[in-house]
């Protein structure tokens, strides 16, 4: 079988560590696995495969010398910006999951169950889109192609791990009465709702809420649809929760809306309300589906759906799609 050697850059991150993981779990035919990071995790060593392999520096040289297929990135935007094209420029793929290269007009931006087709573009960088936006197109695509969705309003109730180590640790000090030293969320986030992540805009939204609005017209390719987000910061961990109001431009059945979602790639739906199921984050945590439940009519609006997805952020909103798409990558256009 051929193998294919990886890097993977920020590897002693949190979606850095998922990533090597997923790999192992999903038996990815990995050569050499060459986990890199910033300078001072130099010489840690990882598990793969039952094997200690040592993380080396992120810098050129050693990407050089690597020889890769392949680099995962869960590095950070100017990490990605800077190394990415160092990648490229020795032959070796990329899949980014920051957002560096997300709205580049010559870099696809890939759900492999929406737009695979797009890993075959040409480029040599593949953008990995932002979590919450993963979460939520996998679930608006099959509708899309049905009813065709006019507009949605989204608010989303996302994990302290979507903020990476720090954002988890911050949380846990809270709770264990620890000092945190160097905050990674503005306020405390233990017992508290915050109603802002990453930088505002001009406009009152923020950088985030903006992704879901780009993103998801890139990725499900119709400049058409209108998003409306709010993007909120909550103590869970498990996972990015959303409540999500669709317009469609046609009539539904509430049959068929639960037919086509039960059939969706990818997508779980956990909707029976009376015996109180319904997705959560403690039971999406460590899971690569995306479950969709509280499947409702809205019935102030024409032809409006009202429905509550929730998925892993670590698993399906970086590290699982990321290694889904080196997954296609390999088996070709
Ligand atoms: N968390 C999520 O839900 C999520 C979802 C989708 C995408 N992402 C994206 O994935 C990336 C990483 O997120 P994370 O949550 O894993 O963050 P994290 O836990 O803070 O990990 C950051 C990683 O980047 C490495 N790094 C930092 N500066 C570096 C440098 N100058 N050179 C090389 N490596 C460097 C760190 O290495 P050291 O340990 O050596 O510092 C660490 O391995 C971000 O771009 C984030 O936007 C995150």
């Amino acid at each position: 079988m051929k193998v294919y050697d990886v890097i993977i850059a920020g590897a002693t991150g949190m979606v850095g560590r998922k990533m090597i993981q997923v790999l192992e779990e999903r038996k990815f035919p990995v050569g050499k696995l060459l986990p890199m990071a910033s300078a001072h995790s130099v010489g840690k060593k990882v598990i793969f495969n039952g094997k200690e392999w040592t993380v080396q520096e992120l810098n050129e040289e050693n990407i050089k010398q690597s020889h890769a297929a392949i680099a995962l990135f869960s590095a950070g935007g100017s990490v990605s910006k800077e190394f990415a094209p160092v990648c490229t420029k020795y032959g070796i793929t990329v899949i980014d999951n920051s957002s560096a290269w997300r709205m580049d007009a010559n870099v696809p931006l890939v759900v492999p169950e929406v737009n695979r087709k797009k890993i075959f573009s040409g480029s040599k960088i593949i953008a990995n889109p932002n979590c919450s936006t993963i979460q939520m197109v996998v679930v608006l695509k099959p509708l899309h192609d049905h009813y065709k969705i006019k507009r949605v309003v989204v608010s989303t109730y996302q994990s302290v791990t979507g903020a990476g180590q720090k954002g988890h640790d911050q949380l846990m000090k809270e709770w264990n009465r620890e000092k945190v030293e160097n905050p990674k969320f503005p306020y405390q986030i233990s017992f508290n709702a915050i109603p802002h992540i990453d930088e505002f805009l001009e406009t009152g939204y923020t950088k985030e809420e903006m992704k879901m609005v780009n993103e998801t017209r890139k990725i499900m390719g119709d400049n058409s649809i209108e998003v409306s987000p709010t993007c909120v910061r909550i103590p869970t961990v498990g996972g990015h929760s959303e409540s999500v109001n669709i317009e469609f431009e046609k009539q539904f059945d509430l049959k068929d809306v639960r037919e086509i979602l039960s059939k969706a790639p990818g997508v779980v739906v956990q909707d029976k309300p009376t015996e109180k199921l319904y997705p959560m984050p403690v039971w999406a945590h460590d899971k690569d589906e995306t479950f969709v439940g509280r499947i409702r009519r809205d019935e102030s609006v024409k032809n409006g759906l009202n429905l509550w997805i929730v998925s892993d952020n670590i698993r399906k909103g970086a590290a699982t799609n990321a290694v889904q798409i080196a997954e296609e990558w390999i088996k070709g256009a």
